[in-house]
């Protein structure tokens, strides 16, 4: 147990010093290495490491070999590397850490029977208010570390003779991952300080690109702001697997089942696992779920995901394709540069977002989507879906796409390939099953998107209802 976080005052301790703190058990708990029969199930508020397990042993390793390789360098040359990265390991939003702060008021309201109960009042809530879904100490070295392999993966590319093209969302702690991140590029590429510190370079906010979702009005209006959008959530809650759950930890807790409800289940789960990920303990939160629960609680944090970011309705995933044109169109000028023997003008972009950037965008690209949708009576049958956000966008989560020019091609179209890696992994294209792609034909698969696509047109309300008469 972390002796560091406990104390008599905690509302006086300050941020800075917490994280001090925070930094110190984080390096002496590393090699425990806590692992919980119930961090497999942890949707978007995973550990980088549950997709990556070979990273608990040593976070600079790049894994075991896979089935698929990155293509050979001798044969082909990287030209462009477009990453898109999910900020690190992250504290709870100030939302969040209100709800728990709720919860463990009513734990303390009275003294109870239940050992549980007992344990969960005396629990230190040492989050405040003001780490409203901050980076973590422990979401840096996601950042760093991450920076590090990338340098090991592809050292051609990013050495430090290269630009490299920095952007990020305007959250704080996208803005922090790419400086992170850079901290972790200098320390790869210039271990002796140098005048052209990476670490110096500027990073462009972005949310346009970024954070799409905001400026698409049509999203915010039918999806977003509406409270009817988000039904089958709403279901799910109320559903039979989730009362079976309220009545269990009611029972455990000695507390009556009305005082809780499915937002407060929700939030006791989340502090399993943020403390999990960002102090590496495993907390007594967590001994009120068993894997079944947890399975259940995925499900819903999975749903939501599904209907807000994912295929339930089409205008999220179209309001991402102003970042998938993006990509294009960089490709296709590092190509015209490449063809007339020019150096390329960004062979390095790099850009920090959220798991509502990536989401969407794989959804445009069709990557893990069932043969039904996720809804709040088929939780059984959707027990193997692909649509699991904790595989797919955990902390620090990341896109790569990376375009390579082939020398000895046979024909122009073979001179210019593609290999798109999420979380380091290779991920086979839909059209093909391979690794790998000819360029023109990963265009020609998605030219409908890349043709038709218009996020202004997508984005617009249907404005035809209210040309209004009254304005005349
Ligand atoms: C809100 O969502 C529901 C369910 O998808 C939909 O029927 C309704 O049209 C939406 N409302 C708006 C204002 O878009
Ligand atoms: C205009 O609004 C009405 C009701 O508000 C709706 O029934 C109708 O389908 C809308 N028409 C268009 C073209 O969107
Ligand atoms: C349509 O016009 C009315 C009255 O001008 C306004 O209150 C309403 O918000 C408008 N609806 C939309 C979808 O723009």
């Amino acid at each position: 147990m972390a002796s560091c976080c406990r104390g008599p005052s905690p509302g006086r301790r300050s941020l800075p010093l917490l994280l001090l703190l925070l930094r110190v058990s984080l390096v002496r708990q590393a090699s425990a290495a806590t692992t919980s029969r119930l961090s497999g199930y942890f949707g978007t508020k995973s550990r980088y490491e549950e997709v990556n397990q070979h990273l608990l042993r040593d976070p600079l390793s790049l894994g075991p070999p896979e089935p698929g390789h990155l293509l050979p360098s001798a044969a082909c040359v990287p030209l462009q590397l477009r990453a898109l990265i999910r900020h690190g390991t992250r504290f709870p939003t100030e939302k969040q850490i209100r709800k728990l702060g709720q919860l463990h008021r009513l734990l303390r309201s009275q003294e109870r029977a239940c050992p549980a109960a007992q344990q969960l009042a005396r629990w230190d809530m040492w989050y405040q208010p003001e780490m409203d879904g901050r980076l973590a100490p422990k979401g840096r070295l996601d950042m760093e570390q991450l920076a590090q392999r990338l340098v090991a993966r592809f050292p051609g590319l990013l050495s430090s003779q290269r630009r490299f093209a920095f952007a990020s969302s305007s959250k704080h702690r996208c803005v922090e991952s790419s400086a992170a991140f850079r901290r972790g590029l200098q320390l790869a590429l210039h271990p002796q300080p140098s005048p052209s510190d990476i670490v110096h370079e500027k990073t462009e906010i972005d949310d346009k690109l970024m954070r799409f979702f905001d400026h698409c009005e049509k999203f915010v209006t039918s999806v977003e702001e509406n409270d009817t959008a988000m039904y089958q959530v709403d279901a799910f809650k109320q559903g039979p697997e989730m009362k079976r759950i309220q009545e269990k930890i009611a029972a455990t807790l000695c507390i009556p089942v009305r005082d809780l409800n499915a937002d407060l289940i929700q939030v006791a789960f989340f502090t399993c696992s943020f403390e999990l990920a960002i102090k590496n303990v495993n907390s007594p939160w967590c001994s009120l779920f068993n894997e079944d629960d947890a399975q259940v609680l995925e499900y819903l944090n999975d749903l939501k995901q599904y209907w807000k970011r994912g295929y339930g309705y089409d205008i999220n995933s179209r309001s991402s394709c102003i970042l998938f044109q993006d990509i294009f169109k960089h490709f296709d000028r590092a190509i015209a540069e490449s063809k007339s023997s020019m150096p390329i003008s960004s062979p390095v972009i790099l850009q920090f977002g959220h798991a509502e950037t990536l989401q969407p965008l794989l959804a445009l690209m069709g990557f893990f989507k069932d043969e039904e949708p996720l809804t709040a009576d088929n939780y059984k049958k959707q027990m193997h879906r692909k649509f699991r956000s904790g595989h797919i966008v955990p902390y620090a989560s990341n896109l790569l796409f990376v375009l390579y020019h082939c020398d000895q091609a046979k024909t122009p179209e073979e001179e210019y390939q593609v290999q798109i890696m999420l979380n380091e992994k290779l991920l086979p294209f839909l059209h093909s099953e391979e690794t790998v792609s000819l360029y023109t034909d990963l265009k020609n698969h998605y030219k409908d998107i890349l043709q038709n696509c218009n996020f202004k047109e997508e984005c617009e309300l249907s404005k035809t209802n209210n040309t209004s008469t009254d304005e005349l």
